[in-house]
């Protein structure tokens, strides 16, 4: 037998898998396991029969380049209607300054491609995106986290953590946030808070990595305009904002972009042509259509209500089970329901006995950089079924209460 690990790079050898991706695998064994684990969309809302008609069409034959190579940069016709969707949430991009990218966990590993060398800081939240600490580790990036307030990102700890970090020495060129129904915890960033990121990223030199791919899922109409994002008052070219059709379309096309600055789109588009050439034409194809025939714009108010809907059902489920035990804050969008055990339970603990009792979360460490986190846990409400999600929680519940009734640990 070969030993591997002596060929493996630094890089390589430290490069661990998403502790979602793992849930997956563990739910995936066992049968009638509930999954509040990844964050994945309801297929049942899925616009299948507009799919199928629209690869009918590009399948006929019609446009060889259908499954052709294509540019780097993206299907042209897609970059151009990238410009409208972000000109909707008020980001104004020419053409050179979109990149369509395989997914925006494609967009994430370029950017940490482009602007990290080994031992670079990278500040992000905490909690923040496993992915996103995925993409900068891999680049051998030292994460650095900054505490969360209930309106998102503590600003003061964020100058705090700046300063600290350069007067060690360190390279300090980025902040990773995710402003709309942030990925694990919910939170919006308020947008006071917007502006004052902006400000601070100006003060100390940083560029803001802006991660959105929720900011359309608010669950109230009246909140719209709280999704507005840092990019759409980035007057000095300081926001990389990367956005994906996964949430809103389907996850499967793989169909994403980021809008930045000339300059480094083009650093992106020379990374992306060694990740991958393009991504894939008929994917592209598919979420254009989609989007020219009016099928995001029709259908997107309808995943509003649904995941709404989804969200309503867990909360309702867990203050009848849990409310004594568990503390959270009401998701205003999105995907997640972020929720703090008592001090002295272990998410990561109890995951051996949800699972026993067909239930499985992401325990909230796997969000903190720092180490911290440990009584957390991340309940996806997107993919399981209202009556799946009361039978999950009620899983939860006697997990949850046979712990909390226990002998606490030494
Ligand atoms: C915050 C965040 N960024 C990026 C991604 C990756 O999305 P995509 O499917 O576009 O790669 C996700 C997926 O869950 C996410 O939650």
């Amino acid at each position: 037998m070969i030993d591997y690990e002596p060929f493996l790079s630094r890089a390589g050898e430290s490069m661990q898998g998403s502790a979602i991706r793992k849930m997956g695998v563990v739910a995936a064994g066992i049968p009638d396991i509930i999954s509040f684990a990844p964050g994945y969309p309801d297929p049942a809302v899925f616009a299948w029969a507009e799919f199928r008609e629209i690869a009918l069409a590009l399948l006929g034959g019609n446009d060889p380049n259908a499954l052709q190579y294509g540019p780097t940069r993206g299907y042209p016709p897609l970059v151009e209607a990238l410009s409208s969707i972000l000109g909707a949430r008020g980001i104004r991009a020419t053409r050179d300054e979109v990149l369509v990218t395989t997914g925006s966990q494609q967009g994430l590993d370029l950017i940490a491609r482009i602007l990290c060398d080994p031992g670079d800081v990278v500040l992000v939240e905490l909690p923040t995106y496993t992915g996103a600490i995925a993409a900068f580790k891999d680049v051998q990036a030292d994460l650095v986290g900054v505490r969360q307030a209930s309106d998102g990102i503590d600003l003061g700890d964020l100058e705090a953590v700046v300063a600290r970090e350069r007067a060690a020495g360190k390279r300090v060129n980025c902040i990773y946030v995710v402003p709309n129904f942030q990925n694990p915890a919910g939170l919006l960033i308020g947008l006071e808070k917007r502006r004052g990121l902006l400000e601070v990223a100006s003060r100390h030199n940083l560029l803001i990595i802006e991660d959105d791919p929720y900011g359309e899922l608010y669950f109230c109409d009246d909140e719209a305009h709280l999704t507005r994002p840092v990019k759409a008052d980035d007057v000095e070219g300081r926001v990389v904002y990367l956005s994906s059709f996964s949430k809103i379309l389907a996850p499967g096309f793989r169909v994403a972009w980021i809008a930045a600055p000339a300059a480094l789109a083009a650093k992106l588009d020379d990374a992306k042509q060694a990740a991958d050439l393009c991504t894939g034409s008929l994917d592209q194809r598919m979420v254009f259509e989609a989007w020219k025939r009016g099928v995001l714009a029709a259908r997107v108010p309808g995943l509003r209500a649904h995941y709404r809907h989804k969200k309503d059902t867990m909360e309702r489920a867990m203050k009848a089970s849990l409310g004594n035990l568990l503390t959270w804050r009401e998701p205003r969008g999105g995907f997640f329901l972020w929720a703090s055990l008592p001090e002295h339970l272990s998410g990561e603990a109890l995951l051996a006995q949800a699972t026993a009792e067909r239930v499985v979360y992401v325990a909230g460490a796997a969000f903190f950089v720092d180490g911290s986190g440990q009584n957390t846990i991340r309940l996806s409400f997107s993919a399981p079924t209202p009556d799946r999600i009361v039978e999950g929680i009620g899983r939860l519940a006697r997990v949850i209460q046979r712990a909390a009734a226990g002998p606490s640990p030494a």
